[in-house]
């Protein structure tokens, strides 16, 4: 029998994407329960284009041209090492695509630019209740002691 699923690219964002991404980035907001302001937004979007930042954004992208899912991610120099590290800030996969492997392409896609940047240590925190993530993070990385503090 023929395989007639959709192939899925990992690709960098780019400026045509703004609008499906801005309908992911909402889905993520929704898991947050959080608002993100319109001017937040605005400037996330700019700087995954920017080429003087930092910033990282690659989106999974089937062959019809729609976007399931999308990834962001920053190198900084860190005082543990002469590499900088690499912080993998967000990571969606559109609810009718998860369970497929797209969440750990977009992460293996992330750590090939990490290797490729010279900072092959990625790190990323999420929520101790989020077990469904966790069920792939067990599969890709490796589980730290720290705990996240906030100023607010
Ligand atoms: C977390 C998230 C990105 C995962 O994406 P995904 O595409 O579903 O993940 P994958 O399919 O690549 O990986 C799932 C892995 O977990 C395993 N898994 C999934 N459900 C499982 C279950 N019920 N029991 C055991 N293992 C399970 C799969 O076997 C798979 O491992 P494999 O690659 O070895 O087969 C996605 O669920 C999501 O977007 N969640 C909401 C937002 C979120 O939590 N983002 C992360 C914030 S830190």
């Amino acid at each position: 029998m023929p395989d007639s699923a959709p192939q899925v690219t990992i690709r960098a964002i780019e400026s045509r994407d703004e609008a499906a991404w801005r309908g992911l980035w909402q889905l993520y907001n929704e898991f947050y329960e959080r608002t993100v302001a319109e001017e937040v937004t605005a400037a996330a979007f700019s700087r995954f284009l920017d080429p003087t930042s930092t910033f990282s954004c690659a989106v999974a992208e089937q062959s019809d041209g729609a976007l399931l899912g999308f990834v962001t991610w920053m190198p900084h120099p860190t005082t543990s090492s002469i590499e900088p590290a690499l912080y993998l800030n967000d990571l969606l996969v559109h609810p009718d695509s998860r369970c497929g492997g797209l969440g750990r392409r977009l992460i293996e896609h992330v750590y090939a630019d990490a290797d490729a940047k010279g900072a092959p240590n990625v790190y990323w925190h999420t929520q101790h209740f989020n077990h469904r993530a966790q069920l792939l993070y067990i599969k890709v990385g490796r589980l730290t002691d720290r705990r996240k503090y906030t100023r607010h």
